[in-house]
């Protein structure tokens, strides 16, 4: 099996953290065509409520995001890690209902995945001005910054993606956005906020078993595109939610001892029975964590946008 270079960059960081103590996998690479799948799936489970949550603050509280921006002044809507762009695409529709002359441009580091976007959204929404951009998110921020418009930019980052980050790599998020953005450009955040600890959990552990086989995928996908030979029978999915880091943190466990092998590395790693694998942290924020992120990074809260329960909360941030 010969791999990429893309692919041999993958195996050398998941070998480096598998060979660390405690072992982690970085949840970026649960995205595969499978992984993407089964998120798709994920976002309709019944205990994963923060899909539903921030497609309500959307759909009920689009007009006010937007003309908190002013509905002629926008320039580009640019998300980072758009998907599907599902609930994206409320804000899409409505713009063009208003006329609005403005760029739709997510940014995503695979071209097949903008490929695939563009072709659905030509289909529903042929007069949208589709202009994606592929590569890091940064460096196309900060490419875009160099060619100063009159108009704001409107910054997407949705769903509590921002969860998969600690809360010191968010300050540091925040910091390289603001520096990438210029003044008068807007950013829209979706955190998701504290509640009951059970209800946090149940979402990381959905009955039907879909986060189980999520989580478990990443190893699967390492058996396809890396050459390892990870048997997913003696692995399990372990979720759990600490309320006072207010974190939820997944992990797989080895059920005995075992050696797997990467035979493109010629590299073997041992796992004891019920050693734990961190693959992802989910965080969970209060809106005084929120202030306290904006504040430290420059950026101005423009207003916070609830949805009725107030489980989720997608915050405007302007520079
Ligand atoms: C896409 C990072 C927001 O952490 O809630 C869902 C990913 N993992 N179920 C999340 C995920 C397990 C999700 N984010």
């Amino acid at each position: 099996m010969s791999l990429t270079d893309t692919q041999n960059r993958v195996l050398e960081e998941v070998i480096e953290g598998l060979q660390d103590t405690p072992k982690h996998i970085s949840s970026k690479f649960f995205y595969n065509k499978v992984g993407d799948e089964l998120f798709e799936r994920i976002m309709e489970l019944p205990e994963y409520y923060l899909t539903r949550s921030e497609y309500e603050i959307l759909g009920n509280q689009k007009e006010e995001i937007l003309q908190s921006i002013g509905l002629n002044n926008i320039e580009s809507i640019i998300e980072l890690g758009a998907g599907n762009a599902f609930k994206t695409k409320i804000l899409l529709k409505y713009l063009l209902e208003q006329n609005s002359d403005f760029k739709f441009q997510p940014i995503d580091i695979s071209q097949n995945a903008l490929n695939k976007l563009g072709n659905d959204l030509k289909v529903e929404m042929p007069n949208l001005n589709f202009s994606p951009l592929q590569g890091e998110y940064f460096e196309v921020l900060k490419h875009l910054k160099s060619e100063k418009k009159q108009k704001s930019k409107l910054i997407l980052f949705l769903g509590s993606s921002i969860g998969n980050l600690s809360n010191s790599q968010t300050n540091s998020f925040l910091k390289a956005l603001y520096e990438s953005l210029n003044p008068g450009d807007f950013v829209l955040i979706g955190f998701d906020l504290t509640k009951h600890p059970q209800t946090i959990l149940d979402a990381y552990n959905d009955k039907a078993g879909v986060t189980r086989a999520f989580n478990l995928n990443v190893l699967k996908r390492f058996n396809d595109e890396l050459g390892a030979d990870f048997n997913l029978e003696n692995f399990d999915h372990f979720p759990a939610y600490n309320p006072i880091e207010k974190s939820a943190k997944s992990y797989i466990v080895s059920l005995k001892n075992q050696t797997v092998n990467f035979k493109s590395a010629d590299e073997k790693i041992d796992f004891k029975q019920n050693e734990p694998i961190k693959v992802e942290i989910s965080q969970k924020y209060s809106l005084e964590d929120i202030e306290a992120f904006a504040k430290e990074s420059g950026f101005e809260v423009a207003k916070h946008f609830f949805d009725c329960k107030h489980y989720f909360v997608d915050t405007l941030l302007k520079k």
